[in-house]
């Protein structure tokens, strides 16, 4: 059967407080409109139609090929949202999943039983509807004496007693398409709001004598909907505490979960120990047997089998196996420490390749530069690039000795087994097993 999702995304999100479309903020790195998308995308077999309004062009401009768009110029309501969909639609689709696109914590099973739910339903759509103490302000499912579902209230008309129902609309459906755009047509306009709302639909399927099937959750978490950034800062909560969950189960040890923070796309091996306080962005691998943290912050790179993170910040940037960073480093774009490389406190390297063994303790900067296996990089060396125009390169050979507080004066070269006297500045190249001394200081006597 052909089943097509339907994405509302067309209002502001007002109470978000923010230029940003609510769509767009995200959840553990990714929008919150791909948290939906990713839950939909097994139960649906077309891509999806997102209904974007406010802030459209930053909305489609995201999605990219992810998904069809079509334009709600004027925000009238779920049900006129749903109505923006149908040309792109009609004939096209036997099912339609209708999904809020502020409700980033469902997840796939559960739209899938929706969809099973339907494809077996006589009648013309499937709701989704949890059972909650809490009613955030959702609509209240009315059943009749047999107890099938009659319509959905929304808070703000219901009477005291439809107050009480405990069983709420989730806002998630999965509708006969062809009975669909008939009913759209049938929605009268809202007296209170002036809106179309898309929960008459439930209505009219009850009136026209077809079941409604409701779909009950037992996670009230999942339904989650984002409209204020305390909501956002809850929904995160949940998801962080559903990825750490799944690392811990797939072998990752977390001394304290509750402060460990991975975005949606770091993948980490087994044995692998992430201490408290530690941030993992964007597409980042981590291997076995690491230890990462405590209060490290890595995005986008990439780390080898035992390393060591303490303390460091990485960026775009790669460790191969054994390598051990920190405490107080800092790894920018580019930079790629071999096998065995141990950088200690207060280094920085950049768009560099360090070769296996070598070590750079303290207190250095090394960046466009390529250094060869097992140098010693002394304390206080640095790399001086950059001529105030352009950035110049450095190229050290293997097993060199960098005295401390050397200053290559890029653009520079040193052979293999090449060596620095403490405080040189090198401004030519220095041939292999070469000595480059600086000037030492000379001792001048004090006058009284
Ligand atoms: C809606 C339901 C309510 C349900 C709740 C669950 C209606 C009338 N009410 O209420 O029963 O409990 O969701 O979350 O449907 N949107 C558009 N265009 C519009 C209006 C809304 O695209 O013209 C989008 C919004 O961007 C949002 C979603 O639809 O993503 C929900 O709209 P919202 O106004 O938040 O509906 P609720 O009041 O939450
Ligand atoms: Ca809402």
């Amino acid at each position: 059967m052909k089943t097509t999702a339907i994405l509302l995304a067309a209002g502001q999100g007002t109470r978000m407080k923010s230029d940003l479309p609510k769509v767009l903020h995200p959840l553990a790195g990714k929008p919150m409109i791909w948290h939906t998308m990713e839950a939909i995308k097994q139960s649906a077999t077309e891509k999806p139609i997102v209904v974007v309004g406010y802030g459209a062009d930053e909305v489609i401009n995201y999605l990219g090929e992810s998904a069809q768009t079509v334009l709600q110029a004027e925000q009238l309501g779920t049900g006129h949202a749903v109505m923006q969909a149908e040309s792109a639609l009609k004939g096209k689709t036997d099912l339609v999943i209708v999904a809020m696109s502020d409700m980033p914590l469902m997840r796939s099973e559960t739209w899938a039983r929706l969809v099973e739910t339907q494809k077996n339903n006589a009648g013309a759509v499937s709701m989704l509807t949890v059972i909650a103490d809490d009613p955030r302000g959702f609509g209240r499912v009315i059943r009749n004496a047999d107890g099938a579902v009659e319509s959905i209230v929304e808070e703000y008309v219901a009477t005291s007693e439809q107050l009480q129902v405990k069983e709420l609309n989730v806002g998630g459906y999965c509708f006969n398409a062809e009975w669909l755009w008939d009913a759209l047509r049938r929605i009268q306009k809202n007296p209170h709001k002036g809106e179309y709302y898309l929960t008459d639909a439930i209505e009219l399927a009850a009136r026209d004598g077809l079941p409604v099937q409701a779909v009950v959750m037992n996670d009230a978490e999942e339904t989650i909907g984002i409209n204020t950034r305390a909501h956002l800062a809850e929904a995160e909560a949940v998801m962080r505490r559903r990825i750490n969950l799944q690392f811990m189960l797939d072998g990752v040890t977390m001394i304290d979960p509750a402060s460990v923070y991975i975005e949606i796309g770091a993948t980490i091996g087994r044995d692998t120990v992430i201490m408290p306080n530690t941030f993992i962005h964007g597409k980042t691998e981590i291997g076995e047997g690491a230890v990462i943290g405590p209060n490290s912050i890595i995005r986008d790179s990439k780390i080898g089998n035992r390393c060591k993170v303490l303390s460091s910040v990485m960026e775009s940037a790669v460790m191969e196996d054994d390598a051990d960073v920190g405490p107080f480093a800092r790894l920018r774009k580019g930079a790629h420490l071999g096998k065995h490389v141990h950088m200690g406190n207060f280094g920085e390297v950049k768009d560099s390749y360090l070769a296996e063994g070598v070590k750079m303790g303290h207190f250095s900067y090394i960046g466009n530069a390529q250094i060869g296996a097992n140098t010693n990089i002394g304390a206080g060396t640095i790399t001086c690039n950059y001529d105030g125009k352009k950035k110049h390169a450095t190229e050290i050979g293997a097993n060199v000795f960098l005295g401390s507080d050397t200053m290559l004066v890029a653009p520079v070269k040193l052979g293999d087994g090449a060596r620095t006297g403490a405080g040189s500045v090198v401004t030519k190249d220095v041939a292999a097993d070469t000595l480059a001394v600086g000037m030492p200081a000379r001792a001048v006597k004090r006058s009284k």
